[in-house]
């Protein structure tokens, strides 16, 4: 190999070297991160559970602002949800989860409290700080092989669709709560055709943001696989 000194450097290094400051896009970029699995993103992990089991007509959406509280967006839980960040105890928001007087907990008896997976994250993303952290789920890699029920595409149904679709009385008659109800909708279309906002299914989760596109690719996977109970 022959050794490089300063005399023999590539035209186009020495383009970028010369290139003025000021043309460089620094600062106008966007900041565009991998997502940090230890890491709690509201938009990603917390803002799907408050979608799923408060932001409700008659309960924490814009409209009915229960108790003033709406639970819709960050600067909206921010502004109305008494986040006290790093400290649990004095955020309402999280008080309400636990409260064992079944008359002040949240969600209110007889729908049955959020679960102890969705309860700790929120109680994590408060720990962190109770910021907004933004993270681009496109940078990081996304595993859609040999997709499991039980680790992957269960939790991500709990997350985002539960609050709906549970309960006596579950959204639209399906029932999301165990393997036998998704997998009536895996079998029929219906799962694909709702998360991936297909024209003639209704878009899910509803008035939400669509879930992100690994987790689309893990459902889809795991549905193409036969839907195991895996
Ligand atoms: C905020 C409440 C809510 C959430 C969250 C929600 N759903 Fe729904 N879902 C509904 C309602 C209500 C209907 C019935 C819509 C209708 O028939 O008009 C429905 C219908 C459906 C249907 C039938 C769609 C069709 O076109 O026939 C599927 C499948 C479904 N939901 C899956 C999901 C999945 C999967 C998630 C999570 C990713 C989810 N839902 C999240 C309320 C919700």
């Amino acid at each position: 190999m022959i050794p490089i000194d300063d005399d023999m450097m590539p035209i186009d290094t020495m383009d970028i070297d010369t290139m003025p400051v000021d043309t460089m896009p620094v600062d106008t970029m966007p900041v565009a991160v991998p997502c940090d699995p230890q890491v709690i993103y509201f938009d990603q992990d917390v803002l799907p559970i408050l979608n799923s089991n408060c932001a409700f007509s008659g309960c924490h959406d814009a409209a009915s602002a229960e108790d003033g509280v709406i639970l819709e967006s960050y600067e909206d839980v921010i502004a109305t949800a008494d986040v006290e960040p790093f400290n649990l105890n004095d955020s309402e928001i999280y008080e309400v989860l636990v409260d064992s007087d079944l008359d002040e907990r949240m969600p209110p008896a007889p729908t049955a409290a959020l679960s102890s997976e969705q309860i700790q994250i929120i109680a994590q993303w408060i720990l962190q700080g109770g910021e907004n952290l933004e993270c681009d789920p496109t940078l990081s890699e996304c595993d859609s092989t040999d997709v499991s029920f039980s680790i992957i595409v269960q939790p991500i149904i709990a997350s985002h669709c539960q609050g709906c679709h549970s309960g006596s009385v579950p959204s639209g008659g399906i029932d999301l709560v165990d393997y036998d109800g998704v997998k009536v909708v895996a079998d029929d279309g219906k799962l694909i055709g709702a998360i991936s906002w297909d024209s003639g299914f209704e878009n899910m989760p509803q008035g939400g943001d669509q879930l992100s596109d690994c987790n689309i690719s893990k459902i889809r996977s795991w549905v193409e696989d036969g839907a195991p109970n895996n």
